[in-house]
Formats: C-alpha cells, sequence, structure tokens
C-alpha cells in the first residue's frame, strides 16, 4: 500500500488501513537489514515550544539510528522565538535547513499552521491539549506486541481526560477497532462532550466512571495519565483533583488475567514505583517503541519506504 499524506497532524487525518500499514512499517523497520543508511543525508528539525523527553529524544534517535543528522530547538527562549519571530516565519526559514520538522507548540492548531506554511513534511508532537498522534501510533505499536491485538479490547483511560491530548487521540484511533472503553476521571476532568458524542455516535461501547478498582477488575489495557498542573487555567481547580488516582501493585491483584498498564509518560505520583516490577508494567517498553515508531514515521514522510 502507497502512503500520500505529507504530514502527521491529527490521527483523524488516517484511516484505519493507513493506519495498519504505519504500524506494519514499524515491524518492518525493526528487522530491516540496512536501516542505518535508510535516511543517509537527511536532516530533521525538532522545534519544540513545550519540554519534552521522550517525543523529541526519540525522535532524535530515530533519525541518527537510520542515519540522518537533526538540529533544533528544545527550548524556545533560546531561538529568535524569543524576539518575537512568528511561528510562520520560523518555518519558512527551518524548512531551508531540514528535509523534516517536527514541533511541539502550546497552542491547539500550530502545528497544522506550520503544515500549511511548509514545504517539507510536519510532524506534530502535541498541540496543546489537543492532538498528539505519533504518541498515539506508539500506543497502539504497543498495545498489539503485549496483547497481540487490536481488535476485542478493554481499554481503561484514567486520570485527565479532559486536557489529555494523548487520550483524545487514542480514543479516536480506537474507536476504528472493536474496543470497548472505560473513561476513569473526577467529574472536572472527563472526556470533552463533543468527543464523547462521537465516540457513541460511532457505536462505541464506553463507560464513563471515576471508580478506578472497578475499571482495574474489566480492563485489558490500562492507560494511566498525569494530571496535568500545567494546563489547568485556576491553581485551585488542580490542587482538588492532584494525587486523586495512584495504581500500586497491591491494586492489580484484582485484575484480569494479561491486563497491561501503560502511561505516556511522564509520571508523578499517578502509578507507585512498585508497580514498575510488576508484569503488568509495560510504560517503560512503550517509551522504547516510540524509537522503532518514529523511525518508520520519518522513514515512510521521506519516502524511503513503501
Ligand atoms: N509522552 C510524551 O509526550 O512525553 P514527553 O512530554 O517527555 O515528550
Amino acid at each position: 500500500m502507497g502512503f500520500d499524506k505529507k504530514d502527521i497532524i491529527s490521527i483523524r487525518d488516517f484511516s484505519k488501513k493507513e493506519i495498519l500499514y504505519m504500524l506494519e512499517s514499524a515491524k518492518k523497520i525493526e528487522s530491516m537489514q540496512g536501516r542505518e543508511k535508510l535516511l543517509r543525508g537527511k536532516i530533521l528539525a525538532t522545534l519544540f515550544y513545550e519540554p519534552s523527553t521522550r517525543t523529541r529524544l526519540s525522535f532524535e534517535s530515530a533519525m541518527l539510528r537510520l542515519g540522518g543528522s537533526t538540529t533544533g530547538f528544545s527550548d524556545p527562549k533560546g531561538s529568535s522565538v524569543a524576539k518575537g519571530e512568528t511561528l510562520s516565519d520560523t518555518i519558512r526559514i527551518v524548512e531551508g535547513y531540514s528535509d523534516i520538522i517536527v514541533i511541539r507548540h502550546p497552542v491547539e492548531g500550530a502545528a497544522r499552521l506550520a503544515a500549511d506554511t511548509a514545504h517539507v513534511p510536519i510532524i506534530n508532537a502535541g498541540d496543546g491539549a489537543n492532538q498528539h498522534p505519533t504518541q498515539t501510533l506508539l500506543d497502539l505499536y504497543t498495545i498489539l506486541k503485549s496483547k497481540g491485538r487490536l481488535d476485542g479490547l478493554t481499554v481503561a483511560m484514567v486520570g485527565d481526560l479532559k486536557y489529555g491530548r494523548t487520550v483524545h487521540s487514542l480514543a479516536h484511533a480506537l474507536s476504528l477497532f472493536d474496543t470497548r472503553m472505560i473513561f476513569v476521571a473526577p467529574e472536572s476532568l472527563g472526556m470533552p462532550d463533543d468527543l464523547l458524542d462521537e465516540l457513541k455516535g460511532k457505536g462505541v461501547d464506553l463507560t464513563s466512571t471515576a471508580s478506578l478498582k472497578d475499571a482495574i477488575r474489566s480492563a485489558d489495557i490500562l492507560y494511566m495519565t498525569r494530571i496535568q498542573k500545567e494546563r489547568f487555567p485556576d491553581i485551585v481547580e488542580y490542587e482538588k483533583v492532584k494525587g486523586v488516582y495512584v495504581l500500586s501493585s497491591a491494586m492489580l491483584s484484582s485484575a484480569k488475567k494479561g491486563l497491561k498498564v501503560m502511561h505516556p509518560l511522564p509520571r508523578v505520583d499517578e502509578i507507585s514505583t512498585d508497580v514498575d516490577a510488576t508484569e503488568n508494567a509495560v510504560y517503560f517498553e512503550q517509551a522504547k517503541n516510540g524509537v522503532t515508531m518514529r523511525e518508520a514515521l520519518l522513514a515512510i514522510l521521506l519516502g524511503r519506504l513503501k
């Protein structure tokens, strides 16, 4: 199957067939002979207007592992953004220095604007509370690797479902498969109504609850998320919900056999470190899968993987 998209901005831009193609490409690249030369001569620019460890470093690692090079900034204060340069102007400049651009920005829609301006491929590494499509792809890849399938699973998403771009992207992607969803959040941090309406309209079997214990009993995948202090307009509202869910290894004694615990990371306190050594924990493996998934995405968008 070919791939005719220039950019990766939202998971909504992709069909189920295209998503499966990207996942198959990740599997293929893992064992590809000569992959260390696949992107030789290509330059990746990473423009991060917000902090990141996993997304930026795994994209850079992916490019280096495929033989390419990287440039960019991890803090706009050290770039001409601090002098007032617009996003469009920055993109017009950086596309002259690189073959593909990965951007993280606090404003929803910023990556789409960058893609409209750029002639080189743009990858959205997170735009505000909106979308984080490459996280979703590595999440799906992790589910596929750890459970052997994407259909017939119950996936519980826990924590900040209101501002969490990872769960917004993931819920949409999973709606393309036969997935039962459980949304676990305090009332003030529930999934946005428009997303709930969309999922219900597509006939998704979904439950909203505040009980983590109930979800643990029926989930195949427990997708924990951080309560994101930085997204709250009012700190008082954050103080009311911080620490609301803390998963411990003791709580996993009631879990369904084979439950896998995922988290996009970073975590604060929502998963106790005593979960790390359990056979349920796959969140460090999930972060590592990000390199493979992003290798595949760079190779596809740069026309080196068919
Ligand atoms: N999962 C994720 O986006 O992590 P970073 O914020 O460290 O990139």
